[in-house]
């Protein structure tokens, strides 16, 4: 089993940490403050690893970006090019500004001709971003239960990256549907938005998407 490399300490990165544990990978979680990830760390077993962004890094042979999304390039920036190069990146990251929801829409800091995958597929060409889970609440994200199997959107520009990614997203319960260039990502990372709005106006929280066919 390939080894896995998680960049954050939040739910995302903890949710899909215990997800890959639990389907047999060993994991480390990258974080600037290990303290954050002891919880995380004592429930999950030897294979449950943590470490300093840069090591979780150098550690995983694919690597997922579950940071801030503001902070997303000052996160690969610390990491540096040399141990994103060829690497595969899941990227989980949204570009929500620090501006509150209005009338429950989030609030970006990229605008509809460009996304955050883009921006830092252009500061790492020689990473390979692939995005995917932007689109659901970590409580969902491994092993969701629906009545039908939901769609995982992803994108890249990688196709050897998608097929790697694209075989996590299956393990853990979802269909893929690959949209394409890291292009696509202006489409789906707004859907963050609008999976957020029945959570902002209803506190409804536990949904996903499903591209009918
Ligand atoms: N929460 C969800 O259900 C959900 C669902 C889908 C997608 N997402 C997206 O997934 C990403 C992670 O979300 P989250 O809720 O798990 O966590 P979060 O609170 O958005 O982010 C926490 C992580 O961001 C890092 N971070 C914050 N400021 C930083 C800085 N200045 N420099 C470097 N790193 C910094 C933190 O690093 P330290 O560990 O060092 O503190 C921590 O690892 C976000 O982009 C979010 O939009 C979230």
């Amino acid at each position: 089993m390939k080894k896995i490399g998680i960049i954050g300490s939040g739910m995302v990165a903890q949710t899909l940490g215990a997800g890959f544990l639990q389907y047999g990978y060993s994991v480390m979680l990258g974080t600037r403050d290990e303290s954050k990830l002891l919880d995380w760390q004592a429930g999950l077993g030897a294979e449950a690893k943590i470490g300093s962004f840069q090591e979780a890094a150098s550690f995983g042979e694919v690597l997922v970006l579950a940071v801030k999304g503001i902070a997303a390039k000052a996160a690969l920036d610390l990491i540096g090019d040399d141990l994103l190069k060829n690497k595969t990146i899941m990227d989980a990251t949204n570009p929500i500004a620090d501006r509150a929801p209005e009338n429950g829409v989030l609030q970006f800091f990229t605008d509809q001709n460009g996304s955050l995958m883009e921006q830092l597929q252009a500061e790492f060409p020689e990473a390979n971003l692939v995005k995917a889970f932007n689109s659901v609440g970590s409580a969902k994200m491994v092993n969701p239960t629906f009545e039908v199997k939901p769609s995982m959107f992803i994108c890249g520009n990688n196709e050897q990256a998608k097929r790697e990614v694209g075989e996590i997203v299956e393990l853990f319960g979802w269909e893929v549907e690959d949209m394409g260039s890291a292009e696509a990502a202006r489409a789906i990372e707004p859907l963050c938005m609008l999976w957020c709005i029945p959570g902002f106006l209803n506190n409804q929280w536990t949904h996903a998407f499903k591209l009918l066919k």
